[in-house]
């Protein structure tokens, strides 16, 4: 394909958790009239007032002329080479009656703010504005990534966190980039540092990055209450809307969750998608951002007992998601067909167009299904234990199964003790003589279908029994 096709996929764009750039979008700069409270950069008739009580690091690219400067008391100017001000004797012509403007409080700017950052694969995407679409936790910079603030820029960012520190791989500020933790702590205690880092937590720098091909878990899941505090989620018309892992909002589209097992790349498996389906102008529209999560394991739905590592995509587009869908199927069709060779075991999707789920037959979810298997296990031992088919062994270390044998104790009886205490008088004669033979002291376990509260007396055998 030439160059033009990818110049116009600038919103078509394949986000992964392997380590990406990650560039803070607003700045403290004198040229940016958005940084003007005025929406214009001052002139020369103006004069130019900077908050006395704000700490203020602002980067100036030229010169400029104005009537009066009202300075902070904690801040600086970063000159470009040739920058400067100068007062003008006369009028400025072409600049206005002349206002006082005041430079923008940039005091509130948070770290954890996915709407102020933006990713690509590489530094040259970034600067063509061919960025990536990422859920909002992997929006703000995840551990194995490189921050970076723009050369000839100066910013002021709120670094709280709900944790001491936030770390990653590297960060640039003003052209040098920083990926040794002392350097970068150094730079921190200067002066333009304390201006431009503020907040409880301290950014450190010289993690290790992600080294596995599969992709690396993003990390920002301890932030996300923070990260979605900043956010606000937007009305949606789609019949089941859908919420990816990492992401403060529900979305109308489709999510891909794709297993994957050794040989899986994320990298070349985020250019096959990008190839395949993204260059073609039908998708040309879509939002496509694709990464590890942990999904959190439930049994049974509701209780959740780990996690594990899956490849999610997440798809959206403008309208109700027919696209999204559309590209989701075309997504598991090529799975299906060369998906041993790429390291994906399984796949399956949903949709928010509310056209069910499917997943590639075949291969089953190891974990969920292992799980599901035991449960199903458990359930029929007990059925059968309860009617008297099976007969569990004795655990006397474990005081839940006691419990249980207890229950089955009544069952034996044949409903005779069905309201509450057994008699232990009755209980052992009734069952010990069934079953002699599996009573013997050579089995380490014995079964026995003795409950363990009430020991009679009468036979000590049994007691020696538990307590062995
Ligand atoms: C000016 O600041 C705004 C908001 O912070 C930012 O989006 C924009 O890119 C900046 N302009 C330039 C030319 O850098």
């Amino acid at each position: 394909m030439p160059k033009i096709p990818d110049v116009l996929l600038l919103f078509c764009l394949v986000g992964a958790a392997d380590a990406l750039y990650k560039q803070w979008i607003p700045d403290t700069n004198y040229e940016n009239k958005t940084n003007w409270d005025k929406g214009e950069v001052p002139c020369g008739n103006d004069i130019v007032e900077f908050l006395a009580q704000r700490k203020v690091s602002v980067f100036v690219e030229t010169t400029h002329a104005v009537q009066e400067m009202r300075l902070p008391v904690h801040g600086e100017f970063i000159l470009n080479s040739g920058a400067g001000f100068y007062v003008m004797s006369g009028q400025d012509e072409g600049c206005g009656p002349g206002v006082t403007t005041q430079f923008k409080d940039s005091e509130s700017l948070q770290w954890l703010n996915p709407a102020l950052w933006q990713a690509a694969t590489t530094q040259d995407d970034m600067q063509h504005g061919n960025f990536l679409f990422s859920v909002h936790e992997e929006s703000v910079p995840c551990n194995y990534d490189d921050v970076v603030f723009k050369a000839r820029s100066s910013f002021r960012v709120d670094t709280s966190s709900s944790q001491s520190s936030i770390s990653v791989k590297s960060v640039s500020v003003l052209g040098k980039t920083f990926d040794s933790k002392s350097e970068f702590s150094e730079y921190l205690s200067s002066h333009s540092g304390q201006l431009q880092f503020h907040g409880s937590s301290a950014v450190t720098v010289g993690g290790p990055g992600c080294g596995d091909p599969s992709g690396c878990d993003c990390g920002n899941s301890v932030n996300h209450q923070q990260i979605c505090g900043t956010v606000t989620c937007t009305s949606l018309s789609c019949k089941k809307p859908l919420l990816p892992v990492g992401h403060c909002c529900n979305v109308c589209g489709a999510i891909v969750t794709i297993y994957y097992t050794a040989g899986f790349s994320l990298k070349t498996y985020r250019e096959r998608i990008q190839h395949l389906f993204l260059s073609l102008s039908k998708y040309k529209s879509i939002q496509l951002g694709m990464s590890k999560v942990l999904k959190t394991q439930r049994l049974m739905g509701i209780i959740p007992f780990g996690n594990s590592p899956e490849i999610q995509v997440v798809i959206l587009d403008g309208d109700k998601g027919t696209k999204s869908a559309a590209l989701a199927k075309d997504i598991l069709k090529d799975i299906r067909s060369h998906g041993s060779n790429l390291g994906i075991t399984e796949a399956e999707f949903q949709t928010s167009s509310g056209g069910g789920t499917e997943s590639n037959a075949g291969m089953v979810v190891g974990v969920v299904f292992g799980v599901l298997i035991m449960i199903t296990l458990i359930v029929l031992v007990v059925v059968l234990t309860r009617k008297g088919v099976v007969r569990m062994p004795s655990l006397p270390s474990l005081p839940s199964l006691s419990i249980f044998k207890r229950n089955s104790d009544d069952g034996d009886l044949n409903g005779a003790a069905d309201h509450g205490f057994d008699n232990p008088m009755f209980d052992r004669p009734n069952v010990l003589p069934d079953i002699p033979g599996l009573y013997g002291t050579e089995n380490s376990i014995s079964l026995t279908q003795t409950g363990v509260h009430f020991v009679n007396p009468v036979y000590d055998e049994n007691e020696t029994d538990f307590t062995a």
